[in-house]
């Protein structure tokens, strides 16, 4: 006869759900529940067991959520942005903060590019009316957009993302202006890019693109006054983070012809409702957040994610750590599984 034997698994939570196949890495080790739909008191349960959860960057990760999940080891936020997750208040109760680094550089850069493309080609525009029967035939003057050859593209934030923006650009012949804490001299030698001071950066640009991370110090940067610094006509494109733009400031640029158009690929809020009047200007594109939506992307994101799960359970540092100061707190270690 052969003993039976109990084993326990860990208890992970995701917040919204994801695809079975998408979660397999945490099969063997995990009993994984999803928060959405659930009723208020299994709701209450799950968060009490809670050890591990996998956020997204919907999720209001702060002190009264974590408040509710006493037992949690590890936060893996499905997201490269951190702004929805309070760090401080992890660090302090010894739980780390999984992030995924580079691994949406490439698609998110691709999709600046395309906004930047589209809103300078007039496409939504044009494929609106080619729809439409709007359409007289090859027309000299009709739907004349910017050319990008040329043309300076300002890029506000110079980490990864960033980069990769500019190298795409820089294949398009465009001249590369940037802002960042730092210089970035190799970078500047390859692509001929120039280090600029945000207000100057906004006055040179033809185009303007936005890539830092949502803080206290970022939120609104795209206020009424930066918009009046720059070009009449230039081009705003925004894949980081809605809430670096003042969204009405943003509207009454566009709706004064002061700016030539805009690519948002976020906004504020989000979603932003479908009556809302940016919607309702044909030189104003705007995407559902789909900056990572690329499945090699998507992929890599969710196996970064549950590496970074399984990790924090098993009491490893996080590969990819958004808060390494927490293994400096004893309280990250004195935790153990429940069974
Ligand atoms: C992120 O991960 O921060 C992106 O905005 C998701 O597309």
């Amino acid at each position: 006869m052969v003993d039976e034997v109990m084993v326990f698994k860990h208890q992970v939570l995701t917040t919204h759900a994801f695809p079975e196949e998408w979660l397999r890495p945490l099969a063997d080790t995990c009993e994984v529940n999803v928060l959405a739909g659930q009723p208020q008191e299994q709701t209450r349960r799950l968060l009490e067991q809670a050890e591990g959860i996998l956020t997204l960057l919907s999720d209001k990760v702060d002190a009264p959520f974590l408040a509710r999940a006493p037992r949690l080891r590890v936060v893996s936020n499905v997201a490269v942005g951190l702004d929805n997750v309070d760090l401080a208040e992890c660090t302090r109760r010894g739980i780390p903060v999984g992030s995924l680094r580079t691994v949406l550089t490439e698609a998110t850069a691709d999709l600046a590019l395309a906004l930047l493309l589209a809103v300078a080609r007039r496409l939504p525009e044009a494929a609106q009316d080619a729809r439409s029967g709007r359409w007289p035939g090859w027309s000299a003057t009709g739907w004349l957009g910017k050319d990008l050859q040329g043309a300076t593209l300002g890029i506000v934030g110079f980490g990864q993302i960033g980069q990769a923006v500019a190298r795409r650009a820089h294949g398009f012949g465009m001249r590369l202006l940037y802002t960042d804490p730092g210089r970035h001299p190799e970078i500047e030698a390859e692509l001929q890019a120039k280090r600029f001071l945000l207000d100057d950066l906004l006055s040179e640009s033809d185009f303007v693109s936005l890539h830092v991370p949502l803080t206290e110090e970022t939120r609104g940067l795209m206020d009424a006054s930066r918009f009046t610094r720059m070009k009449t006509g230039a081009i705003l494109i925004n894949t980081a983070r809605g809430a670096i733009v003042n969204t009405e400031a943003l509207l009454s640029a566009l709706e004064q012809g002061h700016l030539g158009g805009a690519g948002l690929d976020v906004t504020d809020p989000e979603p932003l409702p479908a009556d809302h009047p940016l919607f309702g200007l044909t030189n104003c594109l705007i995407l559902p957040h789909i900056g990572s939506a690329a499945a090699g992307a998507r992929r890599r994101m969710m196996e970064l994610a549950c590496e970074n799960v399984l990790a924090g359970l098993e009491n490893r540092p996080l590969g990819h750590c958004a808060n390494p100061e927490v293994y400096r707190n004893p309280r990250a270690k004195t935790h153990h599984r429940v069974a």
